[in-house]
């Protein structure tokens, strides 16, 4: 990218455990300053060190606001972000700057609509909970009807958020022989859809006829606490929830309160509000939900190659060619 004697660009890479394959295209062509922690890099240091760079390597942990934007201009050109979310990101001020945003939409669909599949069958059949009494002293003998939970055969499974992610979820439910899949979102999706006879809905309709109700749309302003009393009031009270978007689309105290009165049956979830959720945060005290620590694309293929995505993508931003995927 730059001959002998060229500045090369700087980029700055907001942790040290990321897959090496990322940090190698980098290296290959760029002054690479690493955050050598494997955590998220502490706000401070991000403010400190965005100063003077061409690029920023992040991921979905940093939060890249106006503060930030304003520490990286005028030299910040592009964002490479090692996710497919960018809600994260002020992606209107960077268009503001002139900084292009790259992500990785399609390589982590599969790992997780696969992950997703698994928390709801968790969650329906309630796995987590069954597992617990084989090692407390629970299990007595087989009973006819412990542990009992409701299968996926004759359900009506509703998906919100009818992307990606969301129909490969629903190709993966078919199987399971669900009487109905509806889904509901911003856009009817007629091909999409007629691929696994899926019907599209209104929100309240999804929310009201659903014996599994999976949340897979992106967070926006438009669907922050979606999920709140009024939405759990309105699902059946054998409903399964599954969040597998993000936290901050449901109301926690809400659900909380829906899965203590029986409002709703059971819940899983992927991603919380904050994250890490506290140990002590009163969802962790219920038994009828399976909260797992946002690891829905953590397939190690899969992460390698949001790795590789990602450097290339900040390397084309960096020389102003097609990103293999820009915001
Ligand atoms: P897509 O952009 O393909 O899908 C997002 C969907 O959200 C679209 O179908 C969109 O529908 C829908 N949506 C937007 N606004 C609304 C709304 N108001 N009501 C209902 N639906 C709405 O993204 P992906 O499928 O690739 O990813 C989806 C999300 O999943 C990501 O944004 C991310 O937050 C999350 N994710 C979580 C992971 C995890 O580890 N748990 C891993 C990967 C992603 P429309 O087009 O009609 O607006
Ligand atoms: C994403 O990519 O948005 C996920 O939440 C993590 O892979």
């Amino acid at each position: 990218m730059a001959s002998t004697g060229e500045t090369r660009p700087k980029v700055f890479v907001t942790r040290s455990d990321i897959p090496q394959i990322g940090l190698d295209l980098l290296k290959a062509e760029c002054d690479v300053t690493v955050w050598e922690q494997p955590s998220p890099v502490p706000r401070t240091e991000l403010l400190r060190n965005i100063v003077g760079k061409d690029a920023l390597f992040c991921t979905l942990c940093d939060k890249i606001d106006s503060d930030v934007l304003e520490k990286a201009s005028p030299s910040l050109k592009v964002i490479g972000t090692m996710s497919v979310g960018y809600d994260h990101i002020d992606v209107g001020g960077c268009k503001a700057q002139g900084i292009r945003v790259g992500y990785t939409p399609d390589v982590l669909t599969d790992a997780t609509a696969e992950l997703t599949m698994a928390l709801l069958l968790a969650t329906t059949r309630r796995l987590f909970e069954a597992n617990k009494e084989v090692y407390n002293g629970g299990w007595k003998s087989w009973a006819p009807t412990w542990m009992c939970g409701q299968g996926l055969k004759g359900s009506t499974v509703g998906i919100v958020g009818f992307g990606r992610i969301g129909q490969e979820v629903a190709k993966r439910i078919v199987p399971f022989k669900p009487s109905r899949i509806l889904y509901t979102g911003r856009t009817e999706r007629k091909s999409e859809a007629a691929e696994v006879n899926a019907e599209y809905v209104n929100f309240d309709i999804l929310l009201k006829e659903s014996d599994v109700v999976v949340v897979l749309c992106a967070l926006s302003p438009e669907t922050v606490n979606m999920f709140n009393e009024e939405s759990f009031a309105k699902m059946k009270k054998s409903a399964v929830f599954i969040n597998a978007s993000r936290g901050a689309v449901v109301d926690q105290k809400a659900l909380y309160e829906a899965l203590r009165n029986g409002v709703i049956t059971s819940a899983g979830l992927d991603v919380t509000t904050p994250e890490p959720l506290p140990v002590d945060d009163p969802l962790t005290k219920l038994s009828n939900i399976v909260i797992l620590p946002h690891i829905g694309s953590a397939d190690l293929r899969t992460r390698i190659e949001m790795s590789r995505i990602t450097a290339c993508n900040i390397l084309q931003g960096i020389i102003g060619t097609q990103m293999i995927a820009e915001v």
